[in-house]
């Protein structure tokens, strides 16, 4: 009795421990297997897919969205990389936020090169390119002029897919390069195109900015056309502030418009609200 009690014991170790083995060897045949299959790129190795996954923008594995660099339109990159700071309800610190055209005026009237500028290369807390060091430089530009133009601006970008700006100078000109190209130099001011341009975002008629007179708003106008063509070419050229401390930026802050094109814009917005310039 006791002999056989013995015995199933040394039975039952003896199945323990060669069932250990079996579950060792699998897990060890799986291992190895994991480790050839390619899943893990070699580092000693320099295969293409080893390479590719060393120099991979870190940025490419964050978007994780599948469209190639350069392609990314201005909503998809602000969804991505400026909403953190940007969103309609961030509370970051002096982030504009996106359709918030009070905020985005005075940013606006920096004009275009001079936002561009500043997300290229970081400016006070705005980290350079928001941080996505893969933005190429068009995908950039189309991000501000995103958020700008949900915000009051009415700035052109490059299209998706369209030639680089250099490119486009050089042979088939996309469009809007050429557009954008063609405007500093032309001769006949346009002071609606000037209006649209540069004025807009303080003087539409729907604006937010306290004390600016607003187009097509004829009382607010009555006042100032009182004072004269002359007082407001020279006010809207050199700048003014006004008795209550609105701020009129000289040249609405785009100092690339020439005089004429700024007293063209005055005469437009007049002539839209109850004057006759
Ligand atoms: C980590 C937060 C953060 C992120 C992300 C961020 N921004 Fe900003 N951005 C700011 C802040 C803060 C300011 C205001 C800086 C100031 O005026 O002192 C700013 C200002 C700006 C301005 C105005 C610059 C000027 O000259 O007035 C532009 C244009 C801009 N950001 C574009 C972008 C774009 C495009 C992205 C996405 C690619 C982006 N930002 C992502 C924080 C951020
Ligand atoms: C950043 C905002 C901003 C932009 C951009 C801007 N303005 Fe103004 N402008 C103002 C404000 C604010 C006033 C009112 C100042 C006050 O009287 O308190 C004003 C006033 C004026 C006046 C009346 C001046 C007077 O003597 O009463 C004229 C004219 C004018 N702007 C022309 C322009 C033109 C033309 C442009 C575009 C080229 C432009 N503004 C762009 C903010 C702006």
């Amino acid at each position: 009795m006791n002999q056989l009690s013995n015995h199933k014991a040394r039975g039952s170790a003896l199945t323990t421990l060669v069932g250990g083995i079996v579950i060792l060897l699998a897990v060890l045949f799986f291992l190895v297997k994991l480790a050839n299959s390619g899943y893990f790129s070699n580092v000693e190795e320099t295969t293409t897919s080893a390479t590719e996954t060393r120099i991979m923008p870190v940025g490419t594995l964050a978007m994780g969205d599948g469209t190639p660099i350069g392609e990314r339109t201005g909503e998809q990159i602000f969804n991505k990389v400026c909403l953190q700071c940007h969103a309609a309800d961030s509370n970051v610190p002096n982030a504009p936020r996106i359709t918030n055209n009070g905020e985005w005026a005075p940013r606006i009237a920096k004009g275009f090169d001079t936002l561009f500028n500043n997300a290229l290369n970081g400016f006070n807390a705005m980290p350079a390119k928001g941080g996505q060091s893969d933005l190429t430089d068009d995908e950039l530009k189309r991000v501000i002029a995103y958020m700008a133009n949900q915000s009051g601006g009415n700035f052109e970008a490059p299209a998706v897919g369209a030639a680089p700006a250099d490119a486009a100078a050089s042979g088939e000109a996309a469009p809007a390069a050429a557009e954008q190209a063609a405007a500093p130099a032309a001769s006949t001011a346009d002071g609606k195109q000037i209006f649209e341009s540069t004025c807009v975002a303080c003087h539409g008629a729907t604006s937010a900015i306290p004390n600016s007179p607003k187009i097509t708003k004829n009382d607010e106008w009555a006042s100032r056309i009182k004072k004269g063509k002359e007082a407001l070419f020279k006010n809207a050229i050199e700048g003014f502030t006004g008795p209550g401390g609105g701020f009129m930026p000289a040249k609405g802050g785009n100092t690339n418009l020439s005089d004429d094109e700024v007293k063209a814009a005055v005469t437009y917005m007049v002539n839209e609200s109850g004057g006759k310039f």
